[in-house]
């Protein structure tokens, strides 16, 4: 079976000051667009608030994929569903009652994503696999944008794949995505994209989104 390719650009490192115009750069030629959310708790950094986040995800032109990098996740997560998210990912890590909030998350109208930091094995949360639309394997820690890709994460993408087996689960990796990692994922079984830097330090990031869709789908099975 082919997989479907998807690249969502974060924009953590895009010029927030003037985001609008930054999004409008992307939205043309990207599948969604991935906004972190961090409550200097869940993560040494912050980003936007709830408020903040709603104006931005009420006008984005294209789908919005969250990441919500938050302690208070089983109570704020389906608000991100209700005003409009197409996706939002939660970490196991934060999650009280995981099963419960995938659910109230696709009940209020989004896909629901399980996210897992470095030192968690995915193993783990084979039991809600019923309640995922996407796994997320975090491919830097949490926190902040332009680390370096962690390229042992990849043998717990090519374990995550087996596990979706033929499920219509999304699998996605985060941090450190770029020309010169995104095909060691995609090989791995990765099939949606975040990439932050790569594509907003580009002298064209759509020209950069592009190229990062090609490369993935050259290597996928
Ligand atoms: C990190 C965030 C990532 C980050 C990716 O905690 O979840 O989405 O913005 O940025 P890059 O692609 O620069 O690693
Ligand atoms: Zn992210």
């Amino acid at each position: 079976m082919r997989r479907e390719i998807r690249i969502t650009p974060s924009i953590l490192n895009a010029d927030l000051s003037n985001l609008e115009n930054e999004i409008s750069r992307v939205a043309g030629v990207s599948d969604l667009i991935h906004l972190d959310i961090m409550d200097n708790i869940f993560v040494p950094n912050f980003t936007f608030d709830f408020e903040q986040a709603t104006t931005i995800i009420k006008s984005c032109p294209i789908d919005v994929d969250a990441h919500l990098m938050v302690a208070d996740v089983d109570r704020i997560a389906p608000a991100y569903a209700e005003v409009g998210c197409a996706s939002v990912t939660i970490h196991a890590e934060a999650a009280q009652n995981i099963s419960s909030t995938l659910r109230a998350i696709k009940k209020s109208g989004a896909r629901a994503g399980l996210g897992i930091k470095p030192a968690t094995s995915i193993e783990e949360y084979i039991d809600v696999i019923n309640d995922v639309d996407m796994f997320l394997i975090m491919t830097v820690e949490p926190g902040f944008g332009g680390q370096k890709f962690m390229h042992e994460m990849m043998s717990k993408v090519r374990r995550t794949r087996a596990i979706i087996g033929d499920r219509p689960i999304w699998l996605q990796v985060d941090g450190g995505v770029s020309m010169e990692t995104i095909a060691e994922a995609s090989e791995a079984g990765a099939d949606v994209f975040v990439a932050g830097s790569a594509v907003f330090n580009a002298q064209d990031p759509a020209v950069m989104v592009n190229a990062l869709r090609d490369l993935a789908i050259s290597v996928a099975d």
